[in-house]
């Protein structure tokens, strides 16, 4: 099959290289998905499952990509729940090889069934969002109706989920991000915008909960803002941001079936859509994940027509 491949951490996303790779084998309560549409994420290349596996030991060349969807070709021993020929999609194990390829061997519990009126396309990049978003908000967050939330990034790919997504939930969603990402913001669903760079963030007044994808110094100004008993949720990795009076939690997204059902749902009924920039074929990943200009959104590999 047709693969997208790493091998080398330092060059980054200039090192992906499209070459042929066994396919996948479906080992226990796995399922081999043909992929119809992957996404992937830059940092991803930054991470070390994608360098080597739970021990530490080296595992490149590795295909990277952990989001897709797709159609179930095999079933590994004892898998239950799905079936051949049933459209999923879903989120896979960071440590394994990814779904930037034509064919992925994943376990059938990160999966959730795709509808037959929702597009590959859109269902690989509702993926990471909306799981992210989801957990950040409801799971870590516990967000109620009637709460605040202080969205950063809210014109980005997480950002436009989490604001749509606590919008829908019947928070007051206050988005951030440059100027130039206002309008985004707005439409997504923000009711009013802090421009980063020409707006204080102090301004805001409190909030019950922050949703962080910026990290750094914006994430620790953000704990000031949160009101006694919220939270800050960050998804950048550690901080050292903390409420005087709240918690800070810092997550990696993980796959969960009923969450993606859940997202899938308010896709259909026209409550969430995605944020996607480009689309591009497989033969064309490379470039596209080295593009010659900023692409706002995500980008999603098309690898079936
Ligand atoms: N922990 C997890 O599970 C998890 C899951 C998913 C993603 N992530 C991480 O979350 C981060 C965000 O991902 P994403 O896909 O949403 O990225 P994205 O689409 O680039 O969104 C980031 C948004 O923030 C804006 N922004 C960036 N730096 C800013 C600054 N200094 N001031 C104001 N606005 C700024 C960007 O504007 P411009 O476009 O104008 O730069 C963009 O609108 C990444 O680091 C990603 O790796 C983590």
């Amino acid at each position: 099959m047709k693969a997208i491949v790493v091998t080398d951490q330092a060059a980054g996303t200039a090192g992906v290289k499209l070459v042929e790779r066994p396919e996948p084998q479906a080992a226990i309560n796995d399922v081999v998905v043909q992929i119809h549409a992957s996404g992937f994420t830059g940092d991803e290349l930054s991470w070390p499952s994608t360098w080597t596996d739970r021990v530490g030991r080296d595992r490149t060349p590795s295909i990277p990509g952990h989001e897709l969807a797709g159609m179930v070709t095999a079933l590994g021993y004892g898998t239950t729940g799905l079936s051949v020929g049933q459209r999923v999609f879903g989120l896979t194990d960071w440590y394994r090889d990814g779904t930037l390829a034509e064919y992925v061997a994943v376990e059938a519990r990160n999966l959730a069934p795709l509808p037959g009126d929702v597009d590959f396309t859109e269902g690989a990049a509702l993926v990471m969002p909306g799981l992210t978003a989801w957990q950040g908000l409801f799971e870590h967050g516990r967000l109620q109706a009637g709460q605040s939330v202080l969205v950063h990034g809210a014109a980005g790919v997480v950002g436009s989920m989490a604001t749509q997504l606590a919008r829908e939930a019947g928070a007051y969603v206050i988005g951030t991000g440059r100027a130039a990402g206002r309008q985004t913001a707005l439409e997504f669903g923000a009711q009013e915008f802090v421009d980063l760079d020409n707006d204080s963030l102090e301004d805001v007044g409190g909030v019950d909960l922050v949703f962080d994808v910026l990290g750094g110094d914006i994430a620790k100004r953000s704990a000031g803002l949160i009101r006694a008993g919220g939270t800050l949720v960050t998804i950048t990795g550690p901080t050292g941001a903390r409420p005087t009076d709240g918690l800070t939690v810092d997550f990696v997204v993980v796959p969960d079936r009923t969450q993606l059902s859940e997202i899938v749902r308010r896709l259909r009924d026209g409550r969430v859509r995605t944020n996607i920039g480009k689309v591009a074929t497989l033969d064309d990943a490379v470039a596209a994940f080295n593009p010659t200009e900023r692409v706002k959104g995500k980008t999603i590999i098309r690898v079936r027509p």
